[in-house]
């Protein structure tokens, strides 16, 4: 494309990460003309770096819509995956067998029991376990502990074969992704379009298009005032583990995991570092979650190490994700925000921003909206 080539509007989705694949995908399979804008590699930003955890139980304190929204997302998984598994050949290895939440000592023992009153009459299958009874789910745990919460029903996936097939599936239905393609503005036009402007100084028009640019969202200039998405480091690391000696995803205090892959590597991690949009891995970084696990899993630390890496996280201001139309620019929607639970929330994101952007109404998503943080009214703009 030229400079200041307009193209026939189609639903431009800007980011290449699992929101953005995701959500083209959902777009594309109810029919709609979608094209992918991607700035450098497909799920480079977070999705490459993501440990892959569908845990929602442990990833808020409180009942309420964003546990209903990673409920739902996870109750998604199992028909999204097969979905891709027939659509491409292209196993993401899904494993919903179980998530462990351990106490290593009996005064951490209250947090895991203020956890199971509110948590239990929402899914009756957690439990509280004693060390020997969560040793026998998860033989690693060898060190000394109090207890463990065990969530049955979680687990993980492996994020970047997940990406991989998302692609795949994407491919087949001819969605182009355009790479090397950054945007920097996008306007609404008189007649209805949005013109996406990238540094190159191409314009695409639209007949709408998606934010899910991850911890780059921010930097889009748009209507109205911008949404806010803070980078969060995340320090990420993997060794190699003989046979099967892993099984369950560990959490463990004050916010460190394991989870064993079925390609025989077990993800250790991981930092939060608000340090801008940069990465880094540093020895003290990976301290921070490697001692807290040396008492509990001991073998762990005695494995080859085979990779360290790490991603940006894209945090909202209270968060929380950040779903929904912009009202200062109709047609514009953001799939933005997803910390901590990208890989978890993407079946449900992308549902629920085909719904958005078909005019279907996404009860769901309501607490989600954009408009949340204060931002003014659209008769304030024109
Ligand atoms: N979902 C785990 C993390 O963001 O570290």
């Amino acid at each position: 494309m030229t400079q200041g080539q307009s193209r026939q509007a189609e639903i431009l989705v800007v980011g290449g990460g699992i929101i953005g694949c995701a959500t083209a995908l959902a777009l594309a399979r109810r029919g709609h003309t979608v094209r992918i804008l991607e700035r450098a590699e497909p799920g480079g930003l977070a999705t490459h770096a993501a440990a892959g955890i569908l845990g929602p139980m442990n990833e808020t304190d409180r009942p309420g819509p964003f546990l209903d929204l990673m409920r739902q997302s996870l109750a998604l998984y199992p028909d999204f995956v097969s979905g891709l598994i027939e659509e491409t050949g292209l196993s993401p290895d899904l494993a919903l067998d179980g998530i462990l939440a351990v106490a290593p000592r009996a005064s951490d023992r209250a947090l895991l029991e203020r956890r199971l009153a509110w948590q239990r009459p929402i899914d009756p299958s957690v439990t509280l376990l004693s060390a020997p009874e969560a040793r026998a789910l998860e033989p690693s745990l060898t060190g000394d502990f109090d207890s463990a919460l065990w969530y049955p029903k979680e687990g993980h996936v492996f994020a970047p074969r997940l990406i991989k097939a998302l692609l795949g599936a994407l491919s087949r239905r001819s969605v182009p992704l355009e790479q090397g393609v950054t945007v920097s503005r996008i306007e609404r036009n008189p007649s209805g379009t949005l013109s996406v402007t990238d540094q190159a100084g191409n314009v695409r028009e639209a007949q709408a298009v998606v934010l899910a640019a991850g911890a780059a969202l921010s930097a889009i200039d748009i209507p109205g005032p911008p949404v806010r998405i803070h980078p969060v480091n995340g320090q990420i690391l993997a060794v190699r583990s003989p046979g099967s000696f892993y099984r369950r995803v560990v959490f463990y205090p004050p916010h460190g995991y394991f989870v064993p892959k079925k390609d025989g590597t077990v993800v250790i991690g991981a930092t939060e570092e608000r340090i801008g949009a940069r990465t880094r891995v540093t020895p003290a970084g990976l301290l921070e979650f490697l001692a807290p696990l040396a008492p509990i899993a001991p073998e762990i630390l005695g494995h080859p190490l085979h990779h360290t890496w790490s991603g940006l996280r894209p945090c909202s201001e209270d968060a929380l994700p950040v779903l929904g139309p912009l009202a200062a620019c109709p047609g514009l929607f953001v799939a933005g925000g997803h910390y901590r639970n990208g890989i978890l929330l993407a079946p449900v994101t992308g549902e629920i921003l085909a719904d958005m952007v078909t005019g279907l109404a996404t009860p769901m998503a309501r607490a989600f909206s954009p408009e949340r943080f204060g931002r003014p009214s659209p008769e304030q703009f024109f």
